[in-house]
């Protein structure tokens, strides 16, 4: 299975980074996870739509060849930072390419609630005409307290978040199985 992974930071010690490479480490049996430059994207404009920057066509291949889609989000004053937005627009325009997509939404950071009116944003704006992805039923992964839970070397160290974040991969991945099963079926 094939996953590609959209990053909402930009920081080189960025936790919701280091969390991703985590997941990428830690489930690579089950899993290949490939994590999208979306920081490389210029902002988004109307006028190029038809004829996209180089990169937005090479990630639009990307996104179409895999089985679903990892969202990591920091939380930016209440909401998803500029960067992940911008990803979504130019993903969600001629060629809608996040349409029915089966997507996986963590997100950290070092208050307690851990990006929870991030993901709400975001499953907002996923929930949106042109970009209409699928979002994994009954799970919510907020790490809060991140800066406590991830040790120098980017592991995640918290044995109760380890737990969690295993099971609803586990979950993640046989979703994704069926998702695929059923379309292939037709
Ligand atoms: C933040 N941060 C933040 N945290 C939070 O819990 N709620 C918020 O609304 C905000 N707002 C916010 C705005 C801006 C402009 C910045 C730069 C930061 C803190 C943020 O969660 C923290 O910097 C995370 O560590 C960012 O994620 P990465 O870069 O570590 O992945």
């Amino acid at each position: 299975m094939k996953i590609v992974a959209m990053v909402g930071s930009v920081r080189r010690e960025s936790y919701n980074m280091k969390l991703v490479r985590y997941m990428q480490e830690r489930y690579s049996s089950e899993v290949e996870i490939e994590i999208l430059p979306i920081n490389e994207l210029p902002f988004y404009n109307e006028d190029e739509e038809l004829n996209p920057p180089e990169l937005v066509k090479i990630l639009r291949e990307k996104i179409k060849e895999s089985d679903g889609i990892l969202f990591a989000t920091p939380e930016y004053n209440a909401s998803i930072p500029a960067v992940l937005k911008n990803a979504i627009d130019w993903f969600s325009r001629v060629e809608p390419v996040l349409v029915n997509k089966p997507a996986m939404i963590v997100g950290a950071s070092m208050g307690v609630l851990g990006t929870v009116k991030a993901q709400l944003h975001l499953r907002e704006i996923l929930n949106a005409k042109n970009v209409s992805t699928r979002i994994l039923p009954g799970n919510e992964v907020y790490v809060g307290s991140v800066h406590q839970k991830i040790d120098e070397y980017g592991n995640l160290k918290d044995e109760a978040t380890i737990q969690f974040i295993d099971s609803v991969m586990d979950q993640y991945i046989k979703w994704v199985e069926r998702t695929v099963e059923f379309e292939t079926s037709y």
